[in-house]
């Protein structure tokens, strides 16, 4: 195996692998297109949770790691492509896959291998990534170069399991390419799982976002439906949890972001469309209701309000969390800025409080501030959407008002639940 390996995309998913490669003694040429972020890589200031500026500078204190803008000729390397593939229109937009290959292509040596590891509907290793690789380098797959699929399953800002610890799938176009791609993540991770073809590989990776999409959206309508019958969906949930078989507990929330839940099933449900003519019904369902959360957290919110004889408009809400997920200060999808926004379009003074996310990031007409004694006893209403262990909840407890939690974090009079 070539001790070189490029890394194309250095987002969530590239340059932590990155780290990784390096930290397991390769050479690390790491590609990055977007200029702002490749200057803060050379300069070894991280912007990302997961990976620290102390591990940034110690790996390129090695000489071991090179950030670079285009892809380097040179000889054989393994090659990782791991660049973004979100939805434009409603539609898979592969323009990012479909320029990484092309600028591999370009530059491949014979004897490497080339890994995508972009979640993506199944079929994309096998025939788009293919034809473009060997159309492009002129060298032909399983003679000069080898190619695979690795889904990457990482949970930024999850301290538990990292990505060492999280078992890695692994496949190849045939047999050899297999092997190759199964030694180079064994040199990475604890666990490697072969799975026979890139299209099963792919779909695996669906598979898990789907399950949790529907499974969040089932209990998000299990938490409207249990208020409309007065009845606590949380101690719900918890009592069922206690059936040790058959029952995997969900939690509800104000709603489903990031690229995992509420992008990569509409991959599937596409192709399943497309090939077999047929809707995937239970992705398009799990959309609806996962879509409508932030509605009904901002509808719940003004019903609160009306109780107490007063309107949305002009009151202050300090919202807690603006990010998809707890620790970390990622905004692709976030419901909270759903619900910032409406609140906004409300004529609310919407405050907002988190401490991942940059001012820049903050939408228009919210105001970001900390989250202190001042931020909480001036709010009307204080709002719980992202759980971040930063936030001193004993303090949010004793200061606000009122809270409307979406968490089932905080308790007492005060406090509203979701
Ligand atoms: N973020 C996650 O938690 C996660 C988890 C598992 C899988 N994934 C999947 O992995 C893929 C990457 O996701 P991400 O979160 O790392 O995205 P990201 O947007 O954080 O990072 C992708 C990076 O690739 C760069 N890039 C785009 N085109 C490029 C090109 N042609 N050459 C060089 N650089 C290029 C972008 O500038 C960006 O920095 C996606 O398919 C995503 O669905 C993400």
């Amino acid at each position: 195996m070539p001790d070189a390996v490029t890394v194309v995309g250095q987002g969530y998913v590239g340059l932590v692998l990155a780290m990784r490669a390096v930290e397991a003694g390769f050479t690390v040429t790491a590609v990055e297109s977007d200029a702002e972020r490749l200057e803060h890589l050379r300069a070894g200031r991280s912007y990302l949770e997961d990976v620290g500026d102390e591990q940034l500078r110690a790996a390129l204190d090695t000489c071991r790691f090179h950030p670079v803008a285009e892809m380097p000729g040179g000889g054989p390397a393994t090659i990782v492509i791991a660049v973004p593939t979100p939805l434009v229109d409603g539609v898979p937009d592969l323009s990012h896959v479909r320029a990484a290959c092309g600028a591999v292509g370009a530059r491949l040596a014979p004897g490497s291998t080339v890994i995508l590891e972009s979640t993506t509907y199944p079929g994309t290793t096998e025939e788009l990534v293919l034809e473009i690789l060997e159309r492009v380098s002129g060298l032909r797959c399983g003679r000069d170069f080898w190619l695979g699929y690795s889904p990457e399953r990482i949970d930024p800002g999850n301290a538990a399991w990292t990505f060492t610890r999280i078992p890695k799938l692994v496949s190849g176009v045939d047999a050899a390419s297999l092997e190759r791609v199964r030694a180079f993540y064994e040199r990475l991770v604890d666990t490697v799982v072969p799975v026979s073809r890139p299209r099963e590989a792919e779909l695996a990776k669906l598979l898990e976002n789907t399950f949790r999409h529907v499974n969040v959206a089932l209990v998000n309508e299990f938490a409207v439906l249990a208020h409309a019958l007065g009845i606590d969906v949380w101690e719900t949930i918890g009592a069922a949890a206690t059936k040790p078989f058959g029952f995997l507990a969900f939690w509800p929330g104000p709603g489903v972001g990031g690229h995992c839940l509420p992008v990569d099933p509409l991959y599937l449900s596409w192709r399943v469309r497309l090939t077999a003519d047929r809707p995937f019904r239970f992705v398009e369902l799990a959309n609806e209701v996962n879509r409508h959360m932030p509605g009904y957290v901002v509808d719940r919110l003004t019903a609160a309000f009306n109780l107490r004889g007063l309107s949305v408009r002009d009151r202050r809400v300090l919202l807690l969390g603006l990010a998809y997920k707890p620790d970390v200060g990622d905004l692709r999808e976030a419901p909270a800025l759903a619900v910032a926004q409406r609140l906004v379009a409300l004529g609310a003074d919407v405050r907002v409080a988190d401490p991942h996310v940059r001012p820049a990031d903050v939408p228009l007409g919210v105001t970001l501030v900390d989250l202190d004694p001042d931020a909480l006893s001036s709010a009307e209403m204080v709002v719980l959407l992202v759980p971040h262990a930063a936030f001193d909840l004993a303090l949010v407890s004793a200061q606000a008002k009122h809270v409307f939690d979406c968490c089932h974090r905080l308790t007492g009079a005060h406090v509203e639940q979701l």
